[in-house]
């Protein structure tokens, strides 16, 4: 499961594993510095007493050598072996730090922050990249540097930072990055049903793996659908759906304290991507509903159709 900040929080990636399933490896969205500072958000999100999933793997975000060894040594004190390293976040306040798809033009920086697999090598380091910020001569220009340290693996996101999440992925790219790469390579990237999940998996016999984002939330049986080898049920669907959000809905309840309108606010908040390809009017009429009761007989009234 990719990770989504603001989405793929504990209480999700907690009750998607009991409910759904079908995930080998879960992200944390990436943890930051604020002000040479940890974020409690982001700790909370990463203690490993507030997640219950078998494979967790934090990932950081960092503009340099001291900012990741900070970021390392406070995870790693947590028990964690394995860390994803961020180089592919488009979000401005982070690519003008140079973080993010803000490092990729620079290879002295990419090389400073790699240089915590040296530093600590107790632990097991995965980079998550785009093709660049700006042009995708940015990842090939990184390539020697990449090759030469031993990755967990690389997750290539085709595309460049000022395409956010938007237009097509470059096909052509990554089978370039494919065929050059010589650490291990995960596809990511508007996957979006079983038969997409294949392609990849026959065009790109060699992947580690496919990381997956939105297109869980919007089928959040895909990934336990390709791992069964056969399509979910409705009532499997219906089941495992209910399930799920009221486990979000209980998980939130006990940790926002703000009231009901902020309560409904978060919950509506998942619904830019959940299930979005369902009946579409049932689906409006959860992100419009205006109390915690609507809201909770627009989601049962949309999970019936599933
Ligand atoms: C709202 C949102 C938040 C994201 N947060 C993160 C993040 O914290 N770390 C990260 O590596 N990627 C983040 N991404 C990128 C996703 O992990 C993924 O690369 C992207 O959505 C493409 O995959 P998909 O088409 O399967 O969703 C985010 C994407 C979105 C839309």
């Amino acid at each position: 499961m990719a990770p989504l900040q603001g989405f793929t929080e504990a209480a999700v990636r907690n009750a998607f594993d009991r409910c759904f399933g079908g995930i080998s490896e879960y992200y944390t969205p990436f943890i930051r510095l604020e002000k040479g500072a940890f974020r409690n958000k982001d700790l909370k999100d990463a203690d490993p007493a507030n997640n219950c999933v078998a494979h967790l793997i934090p990932q950081i975000i960092a503009a340099d050598a001291s900012e990741a060894c900070m970021l390392v040594e406070r995870l790693a004190g947590w028990g964690y072996r394995c860390i994803d390293i961020n180089m592919s976040c488009p979000f401005p306040p982070m690519v003008h730090k140079g973080r993010g798809a803000g490092i990729l033009a620079h290879p002295e920086k990419v090389a400073q922050v790699l240089s915590v697999a040296e530093r600590f090598p107790e632990i097991r380091f995965s980079v998550k990249l785009r093709l660049g910020w700006a042009s995708s001569d940015e990842v090939f220009a990184l390539l020697d540097l990449l090759n030469a340290v031993s990755l967990r693996q690389i997750t290539l996101h085709p595309r460049l930072g000022v395409q956010q999440y938007k237009g097509i992925c470059s096909d052509e790219s990554f089978s370039r990055f494919y065929e050059l790469c010589v650490n291990p390579l995960v596809y990511n990237g508007d996957v979006r049903s079983v038969s997409g999940l294949t392609a990849l998996i026959e065009k790109y016999p060699r992947l580690k793996g496919v990381m997956i984002g939105r297109g869980l939330l919007a089928a959040p049986w895909l990934a336990a659908e390709y791992q069964d080898g056969k399509s979910w049920t409705g009532e499997q669907k219906r089941r495992a759906f209910r399930e799920f959000h009221q486990n979000l809905l209980s998980a939130y309840s006990e940790k926002i304290e703000g009231g009901e309108q902020q309560l409904l606010g978060k919950m509506k908040s998942f619904w830019e991507y959940l299930l979005v390809n369902e009946e579409r009017k049932k689906w409006k009429k959860v992100r419009k509903s205006a109390s915690l009761s609507d809201y909770c007989r627009a989601v049962d009234d949309l999970a019936a159709s599933l």
